[in-house]
């Protein structure tokens, strides 16, 4: 630095700016402050020296001194301004949560639309087709009294038959009154209230729907899975159109390879009632490990509406007659996608879950 004297003022007054721009964090800038501006300052000292002058010389130099002390401050509380905003961001990046290291590029990257899932794609697509053969769609509750979803179907308590489904009781009213449903064959029974309240007979319809059951995952059952139900009442149906609504329905949706069969079965809410099982898809019939070496595959079951439901309902069974039929969506979905393990529907692992979009 040059010799501390007045004559050097613009000097001194450039060096401090030098100085003030080169403070590289706040608390360099709270260190050095009393030696730019303040006491110890140069700017102080040469203010000293100014009583050795001629009161012309002093009102001459001392207004230069202020000058460049007002120079020197502004640039110090510009600094400072500066350095406090640069040290705030910095320890807000600091602080900033980088989710991308947690869940992956398909948070962080551009948002990607969502797409319906396999089974909604599926549900939906087995709509289309019980549509175009003249059903119409209905919907029913998942939470069920007893006597809609074993009582009127047939199964009065204590019926053996009620042990073909493992059920999850709710804790609502009476112990063992209120269940998750089991199947949607209670929303056939909901529909034949309707119809005969209305007098809307005949019914053509199916119902879509989720359903539970207390049993163990595996690579073929869930605990809440997908069924569709059919249920036709009309005039002089027999058997013979409950088989052709099921090998329509077989043809249309799995291609015109895949067959379907009847095999003797028994609900206790239809007689007859039968099992229909389809053409196995993974091996076309030749005999595989997901069909046993049958060649089939169970779909759902099917038969002709028991007399007692249609008197549970207040339909009379001398004028109408019908059938119902149930599957599981999920199945579907399984046999059409080629699904070894169905447990990959309830994973939400995105990369099976792509495939379908
Ligand atoms: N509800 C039966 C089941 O879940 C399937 C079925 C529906 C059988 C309609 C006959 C008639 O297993």
């Amino acid at each position: 630095m040059s010799d501390v004297s007045l004559d050097n003022l613009d000097q001194h007054t450039a060096d401090l700016l030098n100085a003030v721009a080169a403070l590289s964090s706040l608390e360099e800038l709270v260190t050095r402050e009393s030696s730019l501006v303040g006491k110890r300052s140069v700017l102080s000292s040469l203010q000293k020296s100014l009583g050795g002058l001629t009161p012309d010389e002093r009102r001459d130099a001392g207004a230069r001194l202020q000058e460049s002390r007002r120079r020197v401050t502004e640039a110090l509380e510009a600094r400072r301004v500066d350095l406090e905003a640069q040290e705030r961001r910095a320890t807000l990046d600091a602080d900033r949560l980088d989710l991308g290291d947690v869940v992956g590029p398909t948070v962080s990257s551009p948002l990607e639309p969502g797409h319906p899932g396999i089974i909604a794609v599926t549900q939906l697509a087995l709509e289309e087709v019980f549509v175009g053969m003249g059903f119409r769609v209905e919907d029913g509750p998942e939470v069920e009294s007893d006597w809609y979803n074993f009582e009127a179907l047939n199964m009065p308590p204590a019926h053996p038959a009620r042990g073909m489904w493992d059920t999850f009781y709710l804790e609502m009213g009476e112990p063992e009154t209120v269940v998750l449903r089991t199947h949607t064959s209670p929303t056939q029974i909901h529909l034949m209230e309707r119809a005969v309240r209305d007098d809307a007979l005949p019914i053509h319809a199916v119902m879509p729907g989720r359903c539970f059951r207390r049993d163990t995952p595996d690579a073929r059952h869930l605990a809440a899975f997908h069924q569709i139900e059919g249920i036709v009442v009309d005039r002089d149906i027999t058997f013979a159109d409950l088989a052709g609504t099921i090998d329509a329905f077989t043809r249309a949706y799995f291609g015109p390879d895949i067959d379907s069969r009847l095999r003797p079965g028994y609900f206790p809410f239809t007689e007859p009632s039968a099992e229909f099982e389809i053409t196995c898809t993974i091996c076309r019939g030749e005999g595989c490990r997901t069909c046993s070496q049958t060649g089939w595959i169970e779909l759902g079951g099917c038969g002709m509406i028991d007399p007692a439901v249609f008197a549970a309902v207040g339909i009379d069974s001398t004028t109408w007659s019908g059938f119902a039929f149930g599957f599981g969506i999920d199945r579907c979905a399984q046999m059409r996608h080629e699904i070894a393990d169905m447990r990959a529907l309830i994973d939400n692992d995105l990369r099976f879950v792509r495939q379908f979009s």
